[in-house]
């Protein structure tokens, strides 16, 4: 898949999330995020009407589970026509393959089998894992930078096609993966607004010059006064 911008729809509910993307009728459509919150509240109906107006979607679900439940899960996620999803780099490398093959067994409808093939992505750690929760909580006394790699090669090893992580960790990630491993980066800001709960944060073109493949962006598109411009100005500074 080429580079691009992934809009988070952190919206409650399916009617918010339609009537933003909405603005978009006629325009350039952005390539969504749905996370938890929606999903849960919507189940896949929402997926459904997405990709009906034909957004790209990135489920982001994070599973992780026993190998046999997540190629499970995956399966029923294919069926969705789902462009990208997530699985916890921490459930190891059989589990990852497991969710590979859910994802890639022909749950697709015919209609979805003519576009490419979903992408599997890992996440390593979370942001909110600290260098000293891994230590004291989990026993894991190595450096947080090292986990992180080690599990984007666990992942590359298991067939995936990327992991989520900073901007900041492109570099490192590309370095030991290849270039062809795909990092989704969120933690994005305009130079000019504010930095929300977001704690490490880069431009879009930076992130664009540090080796992000695609940019997860929220609030600064949607909750700008108009959100249509703020997507197009990220779409410009991030892909030139
Ligand atoms: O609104 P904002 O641009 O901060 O949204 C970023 C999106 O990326 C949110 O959906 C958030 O949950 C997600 N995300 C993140 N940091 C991670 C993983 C996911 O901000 N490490």
């Amino acid at each position: 898949m080429a580079k691009d911008v992934i809009v988070a729809c952190d919206f409650p509910s399916m009617e918010r999330t339609l009537d933003f993307l909405d603005l978009f009728e006629g325009k350039r459509k952005p390539f969504v995020k749905i996370g938890m919150e929606l999903f849960y509240a919507e189940g896949p109906d929402v997926v459904r009407k997405i990709k009906e107006r034909g957004h790209k979607v990135f489920l982001d679900l994070k599973l992780h589970d026993i190998p046999n439940t997540v190629a499970g899960g995956m399966r029923s996620l294919a069926g969705l026509g789902v462009d990208m999803t997530n699985v916890h780099a921490s459930g190891g490398i059989k589990m990852m393959k497991a969710g590979l093959e859910g994802l890639t067994s022909g749950g697709q409808s015919a209609a979805d089998q003519v576009n490419s093939a979903p992408v599997l992505i890992a996440v390593t750690q979370l942001t909110s894992t600290s260098q000293e929760m891994l230590a004291e909580e989990l026993l894991i006394d190595k450096d947080i930078n090292d986990v992180i790699v080690k599990y984007a090669l666990n992942a590359k090893a298991a067939g995936l096609g990327g992991v989520v992580c900073s901007p900041l960790e492109a570099g490192l990630i590309h370095e030991a993966c290849g270039s062809d491993f795909l990092t989704v980066t969120p933690g994005i800001r305009f130079s000019d607004s504010t930095s929300d709960d977001q704690a490490r944060i880069t431009t879009p073109a930076k992130a664009r010059e540090l080796g992000s493949d695609y940019i997860v962006i929220g609030r600064p598109v949607t909750q700008a006064e108009d959100p249509v411009e703020a997507y197009m100005r990220a779409v410009s500074d991030f892909l030139g």
